[in-house]
């Protein structure tokens, strides 16, 4: 009985919030205010008590008698949400702090009530927290959230959504969302399934992506879509990779490249301009599949730093170093890359590098470094005057050079090399030799895609991309004689070496897209049936010419606050391991919930 009457008594009507914290200053001096908040912090000065109190807006200095308030004052912990009442005063000048927006003023307060103390809080909601274990901040989300760095970016992701709305809705976009619940397309990534009550055996998968509802759109003669859709892959997850994530999803009919590249470099401009108050460089530039992986050994390159690779292959074609000529004469490459003021790189480091190259599946990473005007390398021995001479003209060798070579396929020894630039230039990095900033935005668009890679695993050829992107039309005809030849009218958008987003012009015949699906992906007809038939037949009633692209959005964002990691810029995100640490999901469910839906696992669950 009494502790029901305890909460009959705290449940009073909340009383009117007249500021927020980052608003009152000399203005309102003797005004009486009500504020609630958050106690970022106590101090006792003997005489008096001071609390800043922090709201989303800011933090707001407060006076207590202690005399006045000793009881409160004896339970008040940092974090407790209270509402006070007071009177602004002027703080004197030598308090005055010119950090704050609201530092010339202080609210002497009268009345003061908790609504919800805190417990001692599992971390410090301070810049410190950065070093708490991130599974512990999860855990906590809601803790963690509650600081600054997180506020500002759930604020600017805020922020850039609605600039994009605004953008695309003036450019004639409209805004329609897509079922999450679509049916399963095997050939992307790995899906979740869900399965059907009401269809015993039956299952939907979650979309990857609306590739092909807003397809459908287009068809539909809705012309200019864009949505920013839920997507969700079953994938092995990374720093830029979440299981669910959001796309900027847009599809337009009667466009061509050029359009999307025009429209999204707008976009870019206005998001830069908006949020962050920068503007970029325009047009952005542009690169081939081929020229990016050359240079870079990437189809995603930081372009902040150069040290591009090389290719050496000419010169080692008849060369005494076997393991180089037989490569060559396989139709594989030399690729080169040279580091200047790398020489003494050290024993240690070599091997790191030299284990990742072979854990990228390298055979090993040969290099040669230039001490004192000589050449030190294992490779040295095999090499010839006129090698040696052809070098030093290709790669501009110096003293002080460290050099590396990958010898393989094109596509693997640009590759392996390429990541293997990437890990240089972090070291180079900590050794304050390069600066790679955040805010160097380099954006590309990289083009002239392969439509079709070759899997070896499964011997036939697989969509680049995806199985509804155009050819190139002047290649259309090799897709029957030289498959591998043919370029895609695919674009990727890339950022300082992230793949922000790609698109496509789309095939819109369902002559072709039915040859893809059949005769150069080497679908069965039944299977092409079953999952596409009814794209097949909307392409028969009258579809437009039609594309679009997609952009991260969380990778957007990231890359705009300057963080590493998507999951900083998404309120709840999961784990490495696909979990949501604060709501312990995934979970185990009751027996009957799988009897609902026909289900039994083949293993014993452990509830
Ligand atoms: P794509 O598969 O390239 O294209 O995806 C587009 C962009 O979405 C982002 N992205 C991810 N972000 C976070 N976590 C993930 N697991 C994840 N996977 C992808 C990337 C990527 O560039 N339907 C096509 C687009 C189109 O053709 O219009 C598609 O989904 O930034």
């Amino acid at each position: 009985m009494m502790h029901k009457m305890l909460i009959v008594s705290n449940m009073r009507e909340l009383s009117q919030r007249t500021h927020t914290c980052g608003v009152l200053s000399c203005t309102q001096v003797n005004q009486t205010v009500t504020l609630m908040g958050w106690i970022q912090s106590l101090r006792d000065h003997g005489g008096l008590c001071f609390i800043d109190l922090r709201d989303r807006e800011g933090i707001t200095q407060l006076v207590l008698d202690p005399n006045k308030f000793q009881e409160t004052l004896n339970i008040l912990k940092p974090e407790s949400v209270i509402e006070v009442c007071g009177t602004v005063q002027r703080r004197p000048q030598e308090t005055v702090n010119k950090r704050i927006a609201t530092g010339e003023i202080e609210v002497q307060v009268n009345y003061i009530e908790i609504h919800n103390s805190c417990q001692t809080l599992p971390f410090p909601l301070d810049d410190k927290a950065d070093r708490v274990s991130e599974d512990l901040r999860l855990t906590y989300r809601y803790l963690d959230l509650r600081r600054k760095t997180n506020q500002n970016r759930l604020q600017l992701r805020h922020h850039a959504s609605m600039v994009i709305r605004n953008y695309l809705s003036e450019e004639g976009f409209f805004e329609i969302e897509t079922p999450i619940l679509f049916k399963s397309t095997p050939e992307g990534a790995r899906e979740f399934l869900v399965p059907s009550r009401l269809n015993p055996g039956q299952c939907y998968a979650l979309t990857q992506s609306p590739q092909q509802y807003k397809q459908m759109l287009m068809v539909a003669g809705v012309e200019r879509y864009f949505s920013l859709a839920r997507c969700f892959r079953d994938e092995d997850l990374r720093a830029d990779r979440q299981p669910e994530f959001t796309q900027i999803d847009l599809e337009a009919s009667f466009i061509d490249r050029e359009d999307i590249y025009a429209l999204l470099e707008g976009l870019v401009a206005k998001l830069w301009h908006d949020c962050l108050g920068t503007s970029v460089k325009m047009p952005f530039l542009r690169m081939t599949f081929k020229d990016v992986m050359n240079r870079f050994g990437s189809d995603k390159p930081d372009m902040r730093f150069g040290m591009e690779l090389q290719d050496v292959s000419a010169i080692f074609q008849a060369s005494k170093l076997q393991v180089f000529a037989n490569v060559v004469a396989k139709r594989g490459v030399i690729k080169a890359l040279r580091v200047a003021h790398f020489a003494d790189i050290t024993t240690g480091e070599l091997n790191t590098l030299e284990q990742k190259a072979k854990d990228l599946g390298a055979q090993g990473l040969a290099f040669l470094k230039v001490k004192s005007g000589e050449w030190k390398s294992p490779l040295t021995k095999f090499l010839s005057d006129e090698e040696k001479q052809a070098l030093v003209k290709t790669l501009d060798i110096q003293e002080g050079d460290c050099l590396f070579f990958m010898a393989g396929s094109w596509e693997k020894a640009c590759t392996i090399l390429g990541k293997i630039r990437l890990e240089i230039g972090s070291i180079l990095e900590k050794r304050g030799l390069l600066t790679i900033s955040p805010s160097d935005y380099k954006f590309l668009w990289v083009v002239d895609f392969p439509l079709l890679t070759f899997d070896e695993e499964q011997n036939k050829y697989v969509a680049t991309h995806h199985p509804f992107t155009a050819p190139l039309k002047a290649d259309v005809p090799l897709l029957k004689t030289d498959p591998q030849k043919v370029r895609g009218q695919h674009y990727d958008l890339v950022l300082n070496g992230t793949e922000l987003g790609g698109g496509s012009i789309r095939i819109h015949s369902a002559e072709i897209q039915q040859f893809i699906f059949e005769d150069v992906l080497k679908l069965a007809p039944e299977v092409v049936e079953n999952r596409f038939g009814y794209l097949l037949q909307a392409f028969k009633f009258g579809a437009p010419p039609h594309g679009g692209i997609a952009l991260g959005f969380d990778r957007l964002v990231a890359l705009m606050t300057g963080t590493h990691s998507i999951r900083d810029v998404i309120a709840f995100p999961k784990t490495q391991k696909g979990q949501d640490l604060m709501s312990l999901s995934p979970g185990y469910v009751d027996d009957r919930q799988l009897e609902d839906l026909n289900l039994q696992f083949s293993f014993n669950t452990q509830k």
